[in-house]
């Protein structure tokens, strides 16, 4: 018996798929809230603000990683996977955070950093005490840096090669991020087995699932690019097969910035391999089409993007806590977006572009709705950047990436009721600074980009079509994006103004008539639709 025949199977079905109709929040826990007054935000605070993630529509919360570790890389560095940073709180934080998630019926996922740690690991520590330590081969080492040459540089404006000398042991030993990063050796046996073995530990915990970090770059073979290769696809499919086997529901998202061809393989056969993947050269291309005025963009990676299978889902994003990536764009791509979005150099790091999307955007409202309207009706699961939601800015004079990481603007008050101490990062002025954008004022405001985001939270929850559902494009004017999204007995249609003058999109015939208008929840007969700059429409209907 197929599974859409059976009651039984296809109701289990539904709730695993869970993540399909779920909307993500990654949530950065040093900046949300500081209940203890140390000036970093802690466990505890996210508990205290759980209230206020619901009630904003969220269903999935995404922490950015709370482990022990020196921070050289913001937490990307584990020292110890199996504890809790001390600026966080504790491990019973932890659990008491799950079941604060649970209890409100929302989900939580962790990131999960297979394929280095920090250098003060213990691991490492041992590793390069001695040539013969029986760690020394959980990590890659070398007599020479000519190894892997040609391998891309990640973080290209720091680092000038992917090989560090150990003054101490003599050898070069390989890091695909900071120096302080090292590899770990997926080729050893026991480190294949230590990771599944921290996979558990977390999982047993409660967790739903892991966002991935860095998971293209776990082995390394001469004369390739060292990423996305056989041996590292057959070392995730073994991690699949540990949530299919002991923690069936729970949720792999995979972080691997590739064309959509190479991207499209982390999903497997659809069953063994990641369940859900960011959509990296969507969110390009969508800021690429507000450069334009054109829809082009986006319609022609939406059309070079394979469907993906039943339980695999794009995650799809506008911003997040690292620079706007252009590594995968084109010259030419890559020379129109620092012509349009990097006004000023320091906005520019390594090839990305280190600002959060409401200046971005200019701060226009209109644009600023209608991203989150695609990327909340386009296939995949939105996942929205902490403070996004009330048009938070970036910090320029901020390090790094440090610049789109600052504390959460709750209030206008004194350290922007982030904390009662002094913030562990500047908060950032100016226009963007909490005075004028922060959570309070936009709550009671019910025009502001809060409450906009949130009734289209709402209005997307109750319509399945969006996570779920197949899409066309339809035929638009360039400056259009007009596309039908069908699941089930539903029909929806979606148009989207990107330019900055007044266009009129025409229905194909076939399917003008009778539609409720999902934003003014009214029903009208619908031919053609005059849409203002930067407006769009949502519309359902039932049947074909
Ligand atoms: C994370 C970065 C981090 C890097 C190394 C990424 O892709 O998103 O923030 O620096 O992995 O762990």
């Amino acid at each position: 018996m197929g599974w859409a025949t059976s009651p039984f199977l296809f109701a289990s079905n539904m709730k695993n798929l869970w993540y399909k109709d779920a909307v993500f929040y990654e949530l950065y826990i040093r900046s949300f809230y500081d209940t203890n007054d140390d000036g970093h935000g802690d466990l505890k605070g996210v508990i205290a603000k759980l209230d206020y993630l619901q009630e904003l529509g969220i269903t999935c919360i995404w922490l950015l990683p709370m482990y022990p570790s020196p921070l050289k890389d913001d937490g990307y560095d584990i020292s110890d996977y199996y504890n809790i940073h001390a600026d966080y709180g504790t491990l019973d934080d932890f659990k008491r955070l799950v079941e604060e998630v649970h209890t409100r019926g929302m989900r939580i996922v962790t990131d999960l950093v297979l394929n280095h740690t920090s250098d003060q690991h213990p691991w490492f520590q041992a590793a390069r005490s001695s040539r013969t330590n029986p760690f020394r081969d959980y990590y890659v080492w070398s007599d020479t840096d000519k190894k892997y040459s040609g391998v891309r540089l990640i973080f290209g404006d720091v680092e000038t090669s992917n090989w560090a000398w150990d003054e101490a042991t003599g050898q070069y030993y390989w890091h695909r991020f900071y120096t302080s990063q090292p590899d770990l050796n997926f080729d050893n046996p026991a480190v294949q087995a230590e990771m599944l073995n921290v996979v558990r530990f977390w999982l047993n915990l409660g967790v739903d699932g892991f966002r991935v970090d860095a998971p293209t770059y776990l082995f390394e073979r001469e004369g390739t690019n060292c990423e996305s290769l056989p041996e590292t696809h057959a070392y995730l499919k073994r991690l699949r097969a540990v949530i299919n086997e002991e923690f069936p529901g729970r949720v792999l998202l995979a972080e691997s910035n590739q064309q959509p061809r190479e991207l499209i393989e982390y999903f497997g056969n659809g069953h063994d391999e990641f369940h859900m993947a960011f959509n990296f050269p969507l969110m390009t291309r969508i800021f690429l089409a507000f450069a334009e005025g054109n829809a082009e963009p986006i319609r022609s990676v939406i059309e070079q993007t394979p469907q993906t299978g039943e339980e695999c889902q794009w995650a799809i994003f506008l911003r997040n806590h690292d620079e706007l990536t252009l590594e995968m764009a084109s010259p030419a791509e890559r020379e129109h977006m620092y012509r349009e979005y990097a006004p000023d150099p320091k906005m520019i790091l390594n090839l990305g572009l280190r600002r959060r999307l409401a200046p971005l955007l200019k701060g226009d409202h209109r644009r600023i709705e209608l991203a989150n309207a695609l990327i909340l009706s386009l296939p995949g699961t939105p996942v929205l950047y902490y403070g996004d939601e009330i048009g938070m800015g970036e910090n320029l004079d901020l390090s790094d990436r440090n610049g789109v990481r600052t504390p959460m603007q709750w209030t206008d008050s004194e350290n922007a009721g982030f904390t009662k101490a002094k913030p562990f990062a500047e908060l950032v002025t100016g226009e963007y600074g909490h005075h004028h954008v922060n959570v309070d004022s936009q709550v009671a405001e019910p025009d502001s980009l809060f409450h906009a985001i949130r009734r289209l939270l709402f209005i997307r929850k109750d319509q399945p079509a969006f996570g779920r559902g197949d899409i066309q494009m339809l035929d638009a004017p360039s400056s259009l994006l007009a596309f039908k999204r069908k699941y089930l007995d539903v029909t929806m249609v979606c148009v989207y103004n990107l330019c900055t003058t007044s266009e009129t999109f025409t229905l194909p015939e076939n399917e003008q008539g009778g539609y409720i208008n999902l934003l003014e929840n009214e029903e009208q007969v619908v031919e053609s639709i005059q849409l203002e700059p930067y407006s769009y429409v949502w519309m359902k209907k039932y049947g074909e």
